[in-house]
Formats: C-alpha cells, structure tokens, sequence
C-alpha cells in the first residue's frame, strides 16, 4: 500500500501530541519533512522522527517539495491563513491545529481556496476526538438528559509568554486567551448544544502578562434556548501539583438530568428521570448518585490525525471538524470580542472584517513574516 506523504510545518511545543498521532498510524502514512524556522529543534526533530527527516527552515520549502501530499500546520495563529492558502495553491491537503485563524475573514479566504483547489481542510480541535469529551456528545445526544438548558465549560492554565514570542502580541495570537484557547470550549458547545445566537464578554488586560486579555468570561445563549457560561483563565494553578484540581470542567444541565467532565477525573452522570433505557445501560444508581461513564482513553490528537489519514488514503476516516465546520467556532470568539469593544450583546452572524494590525515588532515576527498579500 502507497504511505500517505505528510510534510509537518511548525516544529514547536504541539509537536510531540501530533507526533504520537503519526505513530499510530505509522503503517500508512510518512512524515518526509519537517519546516521549522529555529535550528535549535533539529536534534529534538531528528530523534523524534528519524534521522533522515528532511529538515527545511521556511514553511513555503516544504509546500515546494513535489512528493507532499498533505501538510500539518502546527504555526503560529497569523500564519495558519497565508500558509493554508499557499499549501491548497501547491495541492497540498490541509490539517491546521485550533485555532483556525485569528478572524472569519481569514477563515474564508482559508475555505476558498482549498475548495478552489480541491484539496480538503480540516481543523485539528482535538477535544472532538477525545474519549471523554465524545462520551459526553453520546450522552447528550441521546436525550436522556432532557431538555438542556444550562451548558458551563471551562479551561484553566498558567501561561505567562514573553514578549519574544509571537503568542504574546495580539496580532501574532489572534487577541489572547479567549481566541487562542476558549475556542477549544466554543468548539465543543457547537458541536455538543448547536449553534450559539448572541453571546456577550468580558475580558482582563495586563501586559505584563501578554498584549491581550490573559482571563476572559463569555456568556452566550444558544439558539435552543439555552444559556452558556464559558470562561478561561491563564493565570491559575488550578491543575497543577499533587493536589491538582482541575484543567477544564464541563457541566451540562437537562430537566432530567445532569452530566459532568472533569480532567483527569472522569465523566459522571446523574439522571433525575431515568427511562429503561437509562437504567438498562447505567444501573439503578445514575437515579440515585453520580455514576461514572466507561471512556476510551485515547488522545483527541490521536483521534485526530488516524481520521484524517484515513479520510485522505479513501479508508472511510470520520474527519468531524472541517474548516467549513469550525468556522462557527472563531465567528463565536470573533463576536466576543465585538461585545467587550462595544460593551454589548453581539448577535450572530457577524460581518466578516479584516485583521487590522496592532504592530507585532518585526524583530518577532522574524522567520514567521508572511508573504502572502492582503489580496489572499
Ligand atoms: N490543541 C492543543 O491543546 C494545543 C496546545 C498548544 C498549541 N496548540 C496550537 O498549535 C499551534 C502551534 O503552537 P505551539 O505552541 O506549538 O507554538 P510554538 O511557538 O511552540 O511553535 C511554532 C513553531 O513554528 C515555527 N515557525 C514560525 N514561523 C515559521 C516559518 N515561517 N516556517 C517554519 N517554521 C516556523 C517556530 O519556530 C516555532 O517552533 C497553534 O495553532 C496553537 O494554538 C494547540
């Protein structure tokens, strides 16, 4: 059988779960070359993949290589439009890590041109392939919780970036916290609850932290009806040391029943109504008390990357997060971000609108700049 060739563009801090996604499926898909701008990663790149990977600096050397079939976009965020649109004009399938692009206006021009080329995007938001996260989308999806009408989801981190990093600066990010990591709680509330209707935010600034907010606080009604409490915070500990508490936290109310995801602690389901059904499959005691649901355990990454091998070598793949798909998810961030400029409820959808640059120094930007014109 031919081996799917995949370049990976972006050797940075993901690269190891992705990794681990190829590994698994080693037996139908080569990783050929690896662009990565700092030569400091050569050795981690070399030992982690082989010692004859193919190692370019620049991300368009790899798009150049006449064998890819396919690329990983492991970038930075301003870079995840320029270098989707060159890979789809080099006929290069398309993976790019959440988040998709810094606003709507890049992910269309994204859609565009893959679709113009006829190559496939998809966005890698791995919590759609991850065990417990597709335990919770079963349960819901069920009906056994009722009617839902109250959603709360999480993300907890401690980062604190310099500002020799792209991720410190708002044009390099795509704002701050809320685009870069809560679009990993948006996504999920789409694809677990429906689209959202209006959301509004609010958001904490302090520079010495990064250029754009380091905690944000959404609140969204869906158009179920629904309300949304969604917040992250990346100044906490919350999940850190032997008494670790917890990183990201779902909890989902019905009128008959309610259902939470903890890290690291596991799915747990309490119904106040159970049918035959119910009980048949969980036991009397989801009636009675928290009942804690059988996940599989494997990564979202994982998950990820074997759907998308398969969908692209024709073995039936269930790729779940196209860009198409995952466009929803940054209008969501986008219109948040409308609501803390404006202090006020921002109805979707919103008019899609340029990046207007806030001035990340050049001397950061460095290797990453784009070449790709405003026209793209
Ligand atoms: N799913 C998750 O939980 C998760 C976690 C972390 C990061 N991410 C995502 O992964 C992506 C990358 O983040 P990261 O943390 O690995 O960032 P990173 O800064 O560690 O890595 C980015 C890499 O890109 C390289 N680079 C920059 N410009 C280049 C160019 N022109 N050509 C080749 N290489 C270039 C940099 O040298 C750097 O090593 C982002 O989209 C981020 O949001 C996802």
């Amino acid at each position: 059988m031919n081996k799917l060739r995949v370049a990976i563009l972006g050797g940075g801090g993901i690269l190891p779960s992705h990794l681990e996604g190829f590994r698994a499926v080693a037996d139908r898909c080569e990783i050929i070359a690896v662009a990565e701008a700092s030569s400091s990663r050569d050795e981690f790149l070399r030992k982690a993949i082989g010692p004859e990977v193919r190692i370019v600096r620049d991300y368009r050397e790899a798009l150049a290589l006449p064998n890819v079939e396919a690329v990983d976009i492991l970038l930075p965020h301003h870079l995840h439009m320029p270098a989707t649109i060159e890979a789809a004009r080099a006929g290069k399938h398309v993976l790019v890590e959440k988040v998709m692009a810094r606003n709507v206006w890049e992910c269309d021009r994204m859609i565009a041109a893959c679709e113009k080329a006829g190559v496939t995007l998809t966005v890698c938001h791995d919590r759609r392939y991850h065990g417990e996260w597709r335990a919770v989308k079963e349960i819901v999806s069920s009906g056994m919780l009722g009617e839902i009408f109250f959603w709360k989801l999480d993300h907890n981190q401690d980062v604190a970036i310099p500002k020799s990093s792209w991720a410190y600066w708002k044009d390099g990010i795509g704002g701050g916290c809320l685009m870069s990591c809560l679009t990993h709680q948006i996504d999920a509330l789409r694809w677990f609850g429906g689209e959202v209707e209006k959301v509004s935010a609010l958001t904490v600034v302090r520079p010495g932290r990064m250029e754009g907010e380091f905690a944000a606080i959404v609140a969204a009604q869906m158009k179920s009806g629904a309300l949304a409490e969604l917040s992250i915070n990346w100044w906490t500990r919350s999940h850190r040391g032997e008494n670790r508490l917890w990183y990201e936290l779902i909890q989902v109310c019905g009128t008959k029943g309610e259902l939470y995801r903890m890290d690291g602690r596991g799915v747990f389901l309490r119904l106040h109504e159970a049918d035959e059904a119910a009980v048949a499959r969980y036991g009397e005691a989801v009636t009675r008390d928290f009942v804690e649901i059988k996940t599989e355990g494997e990564s979202g990454h994982v998950g990820c990357i074997r759907e998308w091998v398969d969908m692209l070598l024709g073995r039936g793949g269930r790729v779940i997060t196209s860009g198409r798909e995952c466009r929803g998810t940054v209008e969501v961030a986008e219109a948040a971000y409308r609501s803390v400029e404006t202090e006020r409820t921002v109805a979707l959808p919103i008019r899609p609108r340029r990046w207007k640059p806030f001035g990340m120094p050049l001397e950061v930007v460095g290797l990453a700049v784009s070449r790709t014109t405003a026209k793209d």
